[in-house]
């Protein structure tokens, strides 16, 4: 071999490698496109190399110089292709910026939890704190020390949901201001939220499991006063109008009773769907805790005298959001409680 064969082998097999590497896909596995490369050259790189050592003497220096310039263009054209490789790789994973950009879901109150947080947050502001009780009660709390007589109907077994030995799933929330006064001496303000059970129906305005909210203040010259002015002040705090008004009504557990309606927040009092054409939603059930309830839980009632409230905060909530049905807020449909995330 002479040296400008030698030389032009050398131009050959470098022209053959950027054959190889220009018409591989970039996207094929670099092993693969190796194989190939050395498939078409290893041997004549080999060759070539044995030759360098047959060329006469005074040839073997450029020769050598052709030698290493050919590995240099060899390891350039490499280079040039995992270039290739690796942008096209990065063209696969470029981030689209048009894109909406995702959250993270962290969660959020359901609307019965917000109004009850909201109610929460009015009381405690004029002087009350929460007190919770169990779901599971005994019938003497949930009817006995509440002044129920011994033959009321709510206590038979077709209306209350009874358990295995002695308890039964509360019906309200009452039985703990009886629990509370038993703990804690007057005075007594105390919020009372928790789940209640009933034999109701699923329908648009029931369900057998709904959160109430109790309130009792017990003191030394409470009176029915105390009762109006503060229901009238929680009204306007939360429903944003003191338009109330108190219709006589019975619990066994206080004396008198009364219910509060708060003027129909969707129609202004016109009357609509909502509040079935009277212009008031029902609220709450109250009155004069009974001094036998006092009694019962060990409070002097000569020297004591209270008040106490009911109210449900799903019944509220519809109000509050405008549902028509109620069994909406128990569905744990997320695309739909996700409208009242704040
Ligand atoms: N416990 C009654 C009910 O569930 C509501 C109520 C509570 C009424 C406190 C008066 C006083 O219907």
């Amino acid at each position: 071999m002479t040296l400008d064969e030698f030389q032009s082998e050398a131009q050959e097999i470098g022209d053959a490698a950027r054959q190889v590497l220009e018409s591989a896909d970039p996207v094929e596995r670099l092993d693969v496109v190796k194989g190939r490369l050395n498939a078409a050259i290893a041997e004549r790189l080999t060759a070539l190399q044995r030759a360098l050592g047959k060329l006469p003497h005074e040839d073997r220096r450029s020769a050598g110089q052709g030698f290493n310039a050919l590995k240099n263009r060899l390891d350039e054209q490499l280079g040039d292709f995992e270039r290739r490789q690796a942008a096209a790789k990065g063209a696969g994973e470029r981030v689209d910026l048009t894109m909406p950009a995702r959250e993270a879901w962290r969660g959020a109150r359901h609307p019965v939890t917000l109004v009850v947080d909201e109610i929460v947050g009015i009381f405690r502001e004029l002087g009350f704190t929460v007190a919770l009780g169990p779901e599971a009660e005994l019938p003497w709390y949930n009817f006995g020390a509440l002044n129920f007589p011994p033959d009321h109907p709510a206590m038979e077994m077709h209306d209350t949901l009874y358990l295995e030995g002695e308890a039964l799933l509360r019906t309200h929330t009452s039985p703990v201001q009886v629990r509370t006064l038993q703990r804690y001496e007057p005075p007594v303000r105390v919020l009372i939220p928790g789940n209640v059970y009933r034999r109701d129906f699923f329908d648009p305005s029931h369900a057998p499991a709904f959160m109430q909210i109790e309130g009792l203040a017990v003191d030394e010259g409470i009176s029915f006063v105390d009762l109006k002015a503060t229901l009238s002040e929680f009204a306007r705090r939360f429903f944003g109008t003191a338009v109330t008004r108190f219709r006589p009504s019975f619990f066994p557990f206080t004396e008198p009773s009364a219910e509060m309606d708060v003027q129909c927040q969707l129609c202004g009092g016109a009357g609509c769907a909502g509040c079935k054409g009277t212009g008031w939603m029902e609220i709450l059930g109250s009155g004069m805790v009974h001094p036998a309830v006092l009694e019962a839980a060990g409070v002097d009632s000569e020297r004591y005298t209270g008040w106490a409230f009911g109210m449900g905060p799903a019944r509220i909530a519809m109000q509050r959001f405008g549902l028509p049905d109620i069994r909406l807020l128990y569905d744990s449909d997320v695309a739909f409680l996700e409208q009242f995330v704040r």
